[in-house]
């Protein structure tokens, strides 16, 4: 492997660190490499072309007061594929508060589990209003650039998708949403338009829109909720754009006296707006369901006169009996899966009868769910999901669900080793649903390395076709999309 160190950044962090977010599987890079030549164990297929890109919340300065891993700042991790051969890059997003902070060389905004009046920085951005816009959530490619995204809404941090050079934030026709764009936007492959929304404290606390594969705003409309919500994602189909309105509310008490907290109102139903994708806001259907908070949805599609949602169902959204954590742990309980209890479940939504009817689709704590790409809007068949860790916010394990017969397949790895959000990359070419290769980051405890895992979608069975060594072990982190090389 040829490696090249392209730059480190700064970082501050305690050297006997015990935080379970800044050591382990979530230990912080601060190098940015680029490596080529990669040393392969197996074979990268010749028909696997295209970027897979992750990213990955990343400490490097003390928090104010308390660091939870959904404030860390985005490093993002390329590794492209062309012809058999592979290249990786990995680089932090340009971000305006990365940039404040590797100035002053420190941290200058309170995080999530942090009052508002402890941020030291006078201005910032998000739902919130007075969060560092850390871009660290999700990524996505549209009009041939990767788009990194943050979950209380902000910016899109536009990257090269292969060398992950800065290129600026994004603007269509010189314009972005004054509320910005919540992590989770949507690319329809079939179509090339990107669909996407955002959230906030002020009426009518959520919009929608849509841009064109050239970069042309077709639509941006008020979606009125009742107040203030928390929505994390959104689900299309051919017509719709599906946006949710989940009883998961900031409370308005604490809201008043100047910082945030969650409630659940286990009283009150799942609502769901269903917009035509180039509607208006009174052409909104909307529907009702039992009550749960859904952190990512898998796929949607039309079936007659109904629209099938699939998704992951919070059977303990509180995380009800599990242990309170505090101090410096405050919160992390929510960050376990199991704790939540997600299990993969589908709606369906009657545009006829305004009936709803859901069933659960497996017992098993699945979450952070990828299909092959083509389906997005369209019906689908398989679901590529992440087996959450008990105790942590990590995966170790892969499952192929198959929603027509009901089978789950699990790829188990041993004990500390931890893989990503899996991408299906659809073989060039390819008519089957599953005929593609399966792309995820691991990071092995035990050897110390990191690695980027080659399946055939089709055959988990026969294990790695690749293994392609990074070079570093790189930190656990979140959001993963793939870009077939047309599309880059
Ligand atoms: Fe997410």
């Amino acid at each position: 492997m040829k490696v090249q160190v392209r730059d480190e950044v700064a970082s501050a962090l305690p050297p006997d660190d015990d935080h379970p977010y800044r050591t382990g599987v979530w230990r912080p890079q601060t190098r940015e490499y680029d490596a080529w030549e990669m040393d392969v164990d197996g074979e990268i297929p010749e028909d696997l072309n295209g970027v897979y890109i992750r990213n990955t919340e990343t400490a490097l300065f003390e928090p104010i007061r308390r660091y939870h891993p959904f404030d860390g700042d985005s490093l993002l991790h390329a590794i492209s594929f062309e012809d058999g051969d592979a290249h990786y890059a990995s680089r932090f997003v340009r971000t305006d508060g990365f940039l404040q902070e590797q100035e002053e060389k420190r941290s200058l905004w309170a995080g999530i589990t942090e009052h508002p009046r402890d941020a030291i920085a006078t201005a910032g951005s998000g739902a919130r209003t007075m969060m560092k816009d850390n871009a660290s959530t999700d990524v996505i490619v549209h009009q041939g650039k990767a788009l990194a995204s943050f979950y209380q809404c902000g910016e899109l941090y536009a990257l090269d998708p292969r060398t992950l050079e800065d290129k600026g934030k994004t603007r269509w026709d010189g314009w972005f949403p004054a509320e910005g764009v919540s992590a989770h936007p949507k690319l329809d492959e079939q179509s090339g338009e990107l669909l996407f929304f955002n959230y906030g404290t002020q009426a009518p606390y959520m919009h929608y829109g849509i841009v064109s594969p050239d970069g042309e705003v077709l639509n941006y409309v008020d979606i009125p909720l009742p107040g203030p919500r928390l929505p994390h994602d959104m689900a299309f189909t051919e017509s719709w754009a599906i946006l949710n309105d989940l009883p998961l509310f900031w409370d308005r008490q604490s809201m008043a006296d100047g910082y945030y907290s969650n409630t659940f109102r286990r009283d009150m139903p799942s609502r769901f707006a269903l917009i035509p994708r180039y509607g208006s806001s009174d052409e909104i259907r909307r529907s009702a369901a039992e009550p749960t908070f859904v952190l990512h949805w898998t796929n949607a599609y039309e079936d007659g006169d109904e629209v099938v949602l699939d998704g992951f169902f919070q059977h303990n959204p509180t995380a009800r009996n599990a242990p309170r954590l505090g101090g410096n742990h405050k919160g992390f309980e929510t960050l376990d899966m199991n704790v939540l209890e997600a299990r993969a479940h589908r709606w369906r939504f009657n545009l006829e009868t305004g009936e709803t009817t859901e069933e659960s689709l497996s017992d098993r704590c699945t979450e952070f769910p990828m299909i092959n790409g083509r389906h997005g809007g369209r019906r689908h068949r398989y679901s590529y999901e992440a087996r959450c860790t008990n105790g942590l916010f990590a995966f170790d394990g892969l499952i192929k669900r198959d929603v027509e017969t009901g089978s789950e397949e699990l790829v188990e790895f041993e004990p500390g080793v931890f893989v990503s959000e899996t991408v299906m990359a659809p073989r060039a070419g390819s008519g089957a649903e599953d005929d593609g290769y399966l792309v995820t980051f691991a990071s092995d405890m035990n050897r110390d390395l990191s690695e980027c895992l080659v399946f055939d979608a089709a055959d988990l069975s026969v294990g790695p076709l690749a293994r392609i060594r990074l070079p570093e072990r790189i930190s656990s982190g979140t959001h993963s999309t793939w870009a077939p090389l047309g599309d880059l």
